[in-house]
């Protein structure tokens, strides 16, 4: 274990971005999108390496859990608007412009926090969205603005806005390219909460630290269970929730997490 995970560092290490800042704390792996001069605007670059850096973090067993977020300012204000604006149809179709390079974040298997200061607008939201959950400060704003530069969301902003806060939101939202702020983003269902700038980043670590915590074969089940909700009937997903939930009483780590409750000690998870 630690033999791979030296060789996982290694390799990270080794690999530089240039849209993009790496760190590790703890178990945490943290990707920050770092093009300041432009509102972190997701370019090709950009969202190639950050495909990179979530497979990496795939790959590395050290990381038990990544936050995606743009620093303080502006999380991120979509697709990049002058990279864009010249393609034409058989490009766009062709190169399958967006879903090739952006939809790496739906298929990583360990939990990913957005944590979203400033805009996070067009393609910047959906990414939010694509994210396991969005923790928010008190400066966010997100918003679907593409009806307002003649195109639509094309990152799957009128699907999952759609699911997180319901019909009449996101379709006053995507039609009409208004920005909401936290509270209302909190209200409506879009942000599991919102935190005090101050307190921001060092919230947001907490939470991910506890996650990293607990017995990872369990993380990744509720992770597919939850996701199921949106695939699948209600009966359906229940039936496959609670085959999940059988199949923990395989695990040392369902024995070992009820023995600690009972000797009133904490548990030391082993991930099997
Ligand atoms: N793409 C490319 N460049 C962008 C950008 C974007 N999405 N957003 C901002 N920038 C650039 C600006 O052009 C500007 O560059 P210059 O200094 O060279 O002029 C720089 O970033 C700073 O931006 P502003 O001067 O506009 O900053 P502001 O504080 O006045 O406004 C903002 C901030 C409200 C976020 C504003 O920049 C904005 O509205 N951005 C565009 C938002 C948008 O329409 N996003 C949707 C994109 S389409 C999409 O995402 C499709 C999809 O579904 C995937």
């Amino acid at each position: 274990m630690s033999t791979q995970s030296n060789t996982a560092r290694k390799v990270q290490e080794k690999m530089s971005f240039n849209t993009l800042l790496i760190e590790e704390k703890g178990n945490v792996g943290i990707i920050t999108f770092n093009r300041p001069n432009a509102q972190n605007a997701l370019s090709n670059e950009l969202t190639q390496e950050l495909g990179i850096a979530l497979e990496q973090n795939e790959n590395n067993p050290h990381i038990r859990v990544t936050i995606i977020t743009g620093g303080e300012k502006v999380f991120a204000a979509g697709a990049d608007i002058k990279e864009m604006a010249d393609k034409n149809y058989p490009q766009a179709y062709q190169e399958d412009f967006i879903t090739r390079t952006w939809e790496k974040i739906s298929q990583c298997r360990k939990p990913i926090i957005a944590a979203v200061s400033g805009y996070a607008l067009g393609g910047g939201c959906e990414i939010a969205m694509m994210c396991d959950f969005i923790i928010a400060s008190d400066s966010a704003k997100f918003g679907q603005p593409e009806v307002t530069i003649g195109t639509i969301p094309g990152a799957g902003g009128t699907q999952r806005l759609t699911r997180f806060i319901g019909k009449s939101k996101a379709m006053e939202m995507c039609l009409t390219g208004r920005v909401i702020d936290a509270q209302e983003a909190e209200r409506s269902g879009l942000v599991s909460r919102v935190v005090p700038q101050a307190k921001f980043a060092e919230e947001v670590l907490n939470v991910a630290q506890k996650i990293s915590t607990f017995s990872q074969p369990s993380v990744f089940m509720i992770k597919e269970s939850v996701n199921r909700a949106y695939e699948t009937t209600l009966s359906e997903g229940i039936r496959f929730e609670r085959r999940l939930f059988q199949s923990t009483f395989a695990t040392n780590d369902q024995k070992e997490g009820m023995a600690a409750f009972v000797a009133k000690r904490q548990p030391n998870f082993k991930d099997n």
